[in-house]
């Protein structure tokens, strides 16, 4: 086979990439490791900025999300058993987020492009990398038995942390930033309705907790725990009590308990490789960089980058090579700034033992000073509703 770009990778970078080189008339193929339910199975996070609609409208697929899609001009934290209010709207001059779970973006994703009939190859395994630091840069894998080779121009490594691409870059070639946080969140989903209108996330002694949602009658919720703690330790009931304990009086009243449709503990890291070019080798979303999820930018840095990609790659076979040679540098600037976003809310939101009676007085201090600073809280929204792309 032959294409003008192969992607590695059909999560949110690796399908959006492909639908909006699509729109460009750029040939592409996905390859994927998995199946299509196994990708729609992961659970992620669902606040999209205003440049990550833009792109998925861009790209075709806004239609449910525009009438699914929950629009969100504030959040709330809460601290000291009171929520205050950061009126996102108000302090960015109209700004808000879109509440739609990752999980609906991907399969409004995967539709267009099997309604576009363009090629996805799914249960591809030992998919491997190869001459890309040449002009014909090449990607293997096994599938039903046989080897196949697909011959391309570029190769877009859009598979994730634990993917094949950025593993294939020389050690030499790449630099690695990294953060490990001493502490996971353990995540429910559940069919009850949100607590709240808004999103709650809350700083409390016995740790962070956050009310989200994926609709008026699913919500997600979260509690900060340890990394050496187990999913099966937590019955449904352990955690609802918990989460009722770092929440405000109201909140834990108001809240609806249901049993947990999914249950899980992630681990916490920032993360960034760079560059994010090599040769003809480019990474996107999770194969750069990670967050934590605290200020929900994983999504969003995966779009801004394939948004990036897709344009730069439209230049180049409209003649111009200037996309392709800035790629990284315009992905990391947009990058470092949510990472020291996520960073810095992750800092401020959960519970640091080693931190001791100092540390929270510092945080207490800084939460009191954003909450009634109009040029402190101003600061939060515009980090949080998403900052302009980068040219
Ligand atoms: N070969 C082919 N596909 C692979 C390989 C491989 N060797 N390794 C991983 N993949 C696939 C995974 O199965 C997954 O479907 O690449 C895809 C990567 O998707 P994500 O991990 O979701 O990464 P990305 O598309 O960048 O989306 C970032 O997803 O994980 C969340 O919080 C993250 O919201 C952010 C978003
Ligand atoms: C979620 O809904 O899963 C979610 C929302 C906001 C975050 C993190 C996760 O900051």
């Amino acid at each position: 086979m032959r294409v003008q770009v192969a992607i590695v990778g059909a999560g949110p970078a690796g399908l959006l990439l492909g639908a909006l080189l699509h729109r460009a008339g750029v040939d592409a193929v996905i390859v994927e490791r998995h199946s299509p339910d196994y990708v729609l199975a992961r659970i992620r996070a669902g606040v999209l900025e205003q440049t990550t609609v833009d792109l998925l409208d861009e790209a075709g697929v806004g239609r449910r999300m525009h009438s699914e899609g929950l629009l969100h001009d504030g959040i709330e934290l809460c601290f000291g058993n009171a929520r205050h209010r950061i009126d996102m709207k108000a302090l960015t001059g109209g700004k808000h987020v879109m509440v739609y779970g990752q999980t609906e973006v991907t399969r409004d994703l995967m539709h267009a492009r099997e309604a576009a009939g363009l090629t996805t190859v799914y249960d591809a395994n030992d998919v491997s990398l190869h001459d890309f630091d040449g002009a014909r840069p090449k990607l293997r894998y096994t599938a039903g038995g046989a080897t196949h080779e697909i011959e391309c121009d570029f190769i877009a490594g859009c598979d994730g942390f634990h993917g094949v691409s950025r593993a294939s870059v020389p050690a030499s070639a790449i630099r690695l930033y990294e953060k490990v946080y001493p502490f996971g969140w353990l995540g429910v989903l559940s069919e009850t309705p949100p607590v709240a209108h808004e999103l709650i996330y809350s700083n409390h002694e016995r740790g962070f907790a956050l009310c989200s949602m994926r609709s008026l009658t699913r919500s997600r919720y979260y509690v900060q725990c340890s990394l050496d703690d187990k999913v099966e330790n937590w019955s449904d009931a352990a955690f609802w009590d918990e989460l009722r304990r770092r929440l405000d009086p109201e909140a834990a009243e108001s809240l609806v308990t249901g049993p947990s449709i999914e249950k899980s503990i992630a681990p916490l890291r920032s993360f960034v490789a760079e560059p994010m070019r090599f040769g003809r080798l480019f990474l996107a979303g999770d194969a750069a960089h990670i967050v934590p999820p605290t200020g929900a930018k994983g999504l969003n840095l995966a779009a801004s980058d394939v948004g990036y990609l897709a344009g730069a790659l439209a230049e180049y076979y409209g003649g111009s090579e200037h996309g392709i040679a800035h790629y990284s540098e315009r992905c990391l600037r947009r990058i470092w700034k949510a990472e020291r976003f996520s960073w810095w809310f992750t800092s401020l939101m959960h519970h640091f033992p080693e931190t001791g009676a100092f540390g929270q007085k510092m945080q207490a201090a800084e939460l009191d000073y954003l909450v009634n600073s109009v040029a402190a809280s101003t600061v939060m929204a515009e980090n949080y509703v998403g900052l302009p792309l980068e040219h």
